[in-house]
């Protein structure tokens, strides 16, 4: 697996260039992880200092700004203008490449640029021993995941291909993955025999914030539950990976989406913020969703039967994202009188914005009777500053080759199998207050006990 040697970069006056590329870029740099050249392909008609300046900028903003680091990441920097749409672009870009052998293209720009993009690499020579990393959203449904994957394949094999979903790169949810098999006395409960339900909420108490016009087109089912939250589902359901290559890791996440049943109308319900519909970009008559919540299943010998509810929504009370596994009550309160508090019995995992992991367990509560609290064993620790950003982990991978926290095709294809039933207008959508936990409508997805509400945490 050789490393690549240079950084093609297309979109590099979009917005995530400024918030996350720009600055994963010069962490790389400060960790002495980057030397290669970086050619910046826009059709923006900046100026090569026009072009650093918003470099500057976007570390300013975004990033930790270091005087020297960011000299020596404008030292890497070079620079293509022109329109995508036209050939003499890619020729420009082929002798910028000069005797590169294996350049990475970062396709940063809308998927409807996709196709054309592709097609002038390979035509142009591009392509040739190169690898490609592309952005989500990877498609709105099944059939245009697949005509997108169709376009790639024309110019780049499948281990070439790196799709990403930066919630892989999360340092919390490869701890996840870590705490299941890094610690036996889990295993022996973690299957339909002792657990009742698993809850997944990625919640955020921001709207759209300028983003209208993209969202306004995609809607929260497509924006993080299809990618985000199905990989999280998938790493706390999947078997334990075999092998030492990069595919055991995949293997066990598809496998787990494979065995998902289509999610049916009836096990959805779609929200939208009160008001979304005048935020700008966004219709006035917009049923595209905020907010979604979903039950869904997972038919293999280990979790037959057991619910996963997912929910993911804007504008709610706060922004946190929780797995909470709910396990199955002691059979008999006879010896133990009554067990304490419904949220005992259960572990918890927080990913973000802090993290943490807690197990509930129903201890006796002092005195005469034989009455039990609840007490909560718990992990905490928040966001380190040595921790890598998940773009600047990512970037890292795809530039050495390693394919492991990137989406396969397989997986792409089954997640949008597990939603494509229900998208868009196939469900009605109910309106809700902002700092609420969505419309009531979504209990009813749920059985006793409800939902469990991530904690507010302050600071
Ligand atoms: C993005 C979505 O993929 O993930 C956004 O497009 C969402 O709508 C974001 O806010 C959440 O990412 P993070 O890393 O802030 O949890």
């Amino acid at each position: 697996m050789e490393s690549s040697d240079a950084l093609v970069f297309f979109g590099a006056t979009g917005n995530l260039a400024h918030k996350k590329i720009f600055p994963a870029l010069a962490a790389l740099v400060a960790r002495g992880q980057l030397d290669i050249p970086i050619i910046a392909v826009a059709r923006s008609g900046d100026t090569h200092k026009q072009l650093l300046e918003r470099i500057q900028q976007s570390l300013i903003d975004h990033g930790d700004f270091d005087a020297d680091v960011f000299a020596k990441l404008s030292s890497l920097v070079r620079q293509v203008d022109g329109d995508y749409a036209d050939m003499a672009t890619f020729d420009k870009l082929r002798a910028e490449l000069g005797d590169t052998r294996h350049p990475l293209h970062y396709l940063a720009i809308p998927p409807s640029l996709f196709p054309t993009v592709i097609d002038s690499l390979a035509k142009s020579g591009c392509a040739t021993g190169a690898r490609v990393v592309v952005e989500k959203p990877f498609g709105r449904d099944l059939e245009s995941s697949r005509a997108l994957n169709m376009a790639l394949h024309s110019a780049f094999e499948e281990s070439s291909v790196f799709r990403i979903d930066h919630y892989l790169g999360k340092e919390a949810i490869m701890g996840l993955s870590y705490f299941r098999f890094a610690n036996t006395f889990l295993e022996p409960i973690w299957n339909r025999l002792y657990v009742k339900s698993v809850q997944i909420t990625m919640a955020e108490d921001f709207g759209v914030e300028g983003r209208g016009a993209f969202y306004e087109d995609v809607g929260a089912l497509r924006d993080v539950v299809q990618n985000h939250m199905l990989q999280v589902l998938a790493m706390v359901a999947m078997e334990p990976p075999s092998g030492r290559d990069s595919e055991g890791l995949r293997d066990e996440k598809v496998k787990v989406l494979r065995a998902m049943p289509p999610i049916q109308v009836e096990d959805v319900v779609r929200g939208q913020y009160e008001g979304y519909r005048n935020e700008p970009g966004v219709n006035p008559d917009s049923t595209t969703e905020t907010f979604v919540a979903l039950r869904a299943q997972v038919d293999t010998w280990r979790w037959s039967g057991v619910p996963f509810y997912i929910r993911a929504g804007k504008g709610l009370a706060t922004t946190a994202m929780e797995v909470y596994v709910e396990l199955r009550r002691p059979p008999t309160g006879v010896q133990l009188g009554q067990t304490g508090e419904a949220a005992a019995n259960s572990l918890h995992f927080r990913l973000s914005p802090d993290v943490s992991i807690s197990l509930s367990a129903n201890v006796k509560a002092p005195g005469p009777e034989m009455a039990g609290k609840l007490v909560e064993l718990s992990f905490n620790e928040l966001p380190s500053a040595d921790g890598l950003d998940p773009y600047e982990r990512l970037l890292g991978d795809a530039i050495e080759g390693d394919t492991t926290l990137f989406t396969r095709e397989d997986t792409v294809d089954e997640a949008w199998k597990v939603v494509n039933d229900v998208l868009g207008d196939a469900t009605a959508v109910h309106p809700y207050f902002r700092g609420s936990w969505g419309p009531e409508a979504s209990d009813r997805l749920v059985g006793e006990g409800g939902w469990h509400n991530p904690e507010i945490r302050q600071g």
